[in-house]
């Protein structure tokens, strides 16, 4: 009886002692999911919508997808954005990151002609989110370009500021009065070096020299144009909040030299700094090494000028300050050495400015994309670098994941390993005092991953693609971010009793 007693005395102690360590999210921390609209949408030429660059080069150079796919159906989230909205709720999501198809809304890419058709639609999906009490967050542009404006030059023209804002203005003048949290831009990097400087995203451009650094200023100025449009005429009555999305992945050194310390700042610098300086940076403008850098390879190469475009002082200006949050991106690390694992690059590059080398040891878990590794600490080490690098503005996480492969069955247990880690680096970073208001996992759903096509899936939720109706079926992972969710902490025993979806009270 005695002993008894005593072991539910240290039992109650215990599970006190668990609570006090168990580190929860704040009650008002936004958990969601993302997509964007190529990667779900497909209705690619429905009621009035005009060709994207993405629609033009998967019809017109098929073999660059890897399974020969294309984002036509895709997971045709265009009529199936009542079911999408259902499983948001079975997740229990606070918040649902999307982005709107620029030609969906503006056939021709201009402002002077607006599909009706295309308002009625996101119109239609938003107040869905609404009903049940969903947040939306929308990003303007997830790399869908209007065809019309590629054919113009897109993110060379320095003009693209003066068109992404009245597309921009178009957005907000439909939606503002229920959107509150706007993106402009998705992942700049993405955009330029692989876009332009590159050929591993459409228009695939592949200028090496200045492909990226002319696209990566005109973007900058269009982001810029499109928050003051934000701040000047909307904010004042519609009170929501314009930001931007970067990827941020981790690069840190691969030993503690000085040499590879300044590697891994060069790698930061031309990997995101390019398009986080401009914009958060008490100076503005470019990064200051980098610039130097790209300076003096351009001389060395002949250029009379550098590769890297300046900002007028009334151009940093305007740039400076122009977010009202940092959307960060982040999936992976790197290692980063002056001296090896060097890449070999055309000349001149991007990659031969850096001219480092990264590294990933091979105990690092591999997803089904070899660029996607699970590191330790890498959501708290690119955080706590951003926080003190820029002040600690407002951030939101708005996009991490973990990809597997087709043939895969539902029980993801890689994935949920992934989470559950990342989960645990949020939490340290908010514990480091990181002003982070919320996290999107990327995805709600399976989707067309870009040149990948359907061979990488990022889903909490498995799209089947052979059905003509796009059944979406809970993985293992979805019931544990469900958990999470719901409990505001992480439960590394949780094991969802059955692979049974149901919406829980309130939802
Ligand atoms: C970032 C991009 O924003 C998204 O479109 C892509 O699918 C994921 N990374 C996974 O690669």
């Amino acid at each position: 009886m005695k002993l008894l007693f005593v072991l539910s005395l240290v039992a109650v102690a215990c599970h006190a002692a668990n609570a006090e360590e168990r580190r929860s999210f704040p009650a008002d921390f936004l958990f969601g999911c993302a997509t964007a609209a190529y990667q779900v949408e497909g209705a690619w030429d429905e009621d009035g919508k005009g060709e994207n660059i993405w629609d033009h080069m998967t019809h017109n150079r098929p073999t660059t997808i890897k399974d020969l796919s294309t984002g036509d159906i895709a997971a045709d989230s265009y009529h199936n954005y009542k079911r999408d909205v259902e499983i948001m709720r079975e997740l229990g999501l606070d918040a649902y990151r999307f982005s709107l198809s620029w030609s969906r809304i503006l056939p021709t890419g201009f402002a002077n002609e607006v599909n009706p058709k295309g308002i009625e639609y996101y119109n239609n999906f938003i107040d869905e989110m609404l009903k049940y009490g969903i947040t939306p967050m929308i990003t303007l542009y997830h790399w869908d370009l209007p065809q019309k404006l590629q054919e113009l030059g897109g993110f060379v023209n320095p003009l693209i500021a003066n068109w992404f804002e009245d597309y921009a203005r178009v957005a907000y003048e439909n939606f503002g009065d229920r959107v509150k949290h706007w993106i402009t831009f998705n992942e700049p990097r993405e955009i330029c070096y692989e876009g332009y400087g590159g050929d591993r995203k459409a228009p695939m451009v592949n200028s090496t020299a200045v492909g990226t650094y002319l696209c990566a200023k005109n973007l900058v100025l269009s982001h810029a144009n499109a928050y003051h449009a934000y701040n000047n005429d909307f904010k004042p009555t519609q009170g929501g909040q314009c930001g931007i999305t970067i990827s941020v992945n981790w690069f840190g050194p691969l030993t503690d030299s000085e040499e590879d310390q300044f590697a891994a700042e060069i790698r930061r610098q031309g990997e995101w700094g390019l398009y986080a300086e401009p914009i958060f940076s008490a100076e503005g403008g470019f990064p200051k090494e980098f610039t130097e850098r790209v300076a003096a390879k351009s001389a060395e190469q002949g250029f009379p000028r550098s590769r890297l475009p300046t900002f007028t002082d009334e151009e940093r200006a305007w740039v400076r300050g122009a977010s009202d949050f940092f959307g960060v991106n982040h999936y992976t690390t790197f290692l980063v050495s002056a001296t090896e694992h060097l890449d070999v690059a055309p000349v001149p590059s991007v990659i031969d400015d850096e001219g480092v080398g990264v590294y990933r040891p091979p105990e690092w878990p591999v997803s089904q994309s070899s660029w996607l590794v699970r590191a330790p600490n890498s959501i708290y080490n690119a955080l706590t670098d951003l926080q003190k690098r820029y002040n600690n503005p407002a951030f939101y996480i708005t996009e991490n994941g973990w990809s597997i492969a087709p043939e895969r069955d539902l029980i993801d247990d890689d994935r949920v390993a992934y989470y559950r880690a990342a989960l645990e680096s949020v939490l340290d970073s908010l514990d480091a005092g990181v002003n982070l208001k919320g996290y999107m996992a990327w995805s709600l759903l399976d989707n067309f991953e870009w040149l990948e096509g359907y061979t990488e899936r990022f889903g909490l939720y498995n799209v089947d693609f052979e059905d003509p109706a796009r059944t979406r079926t809970a993985r293992k992972s979805a019931y544990v971010y469900k958990h999470i969710i719901k409990n505001r902490y992480i439960d590394h025993e949780y094991e969802p009793e059955t692979l049974t979806m149901t919406i829980d009270e309130g939802h």
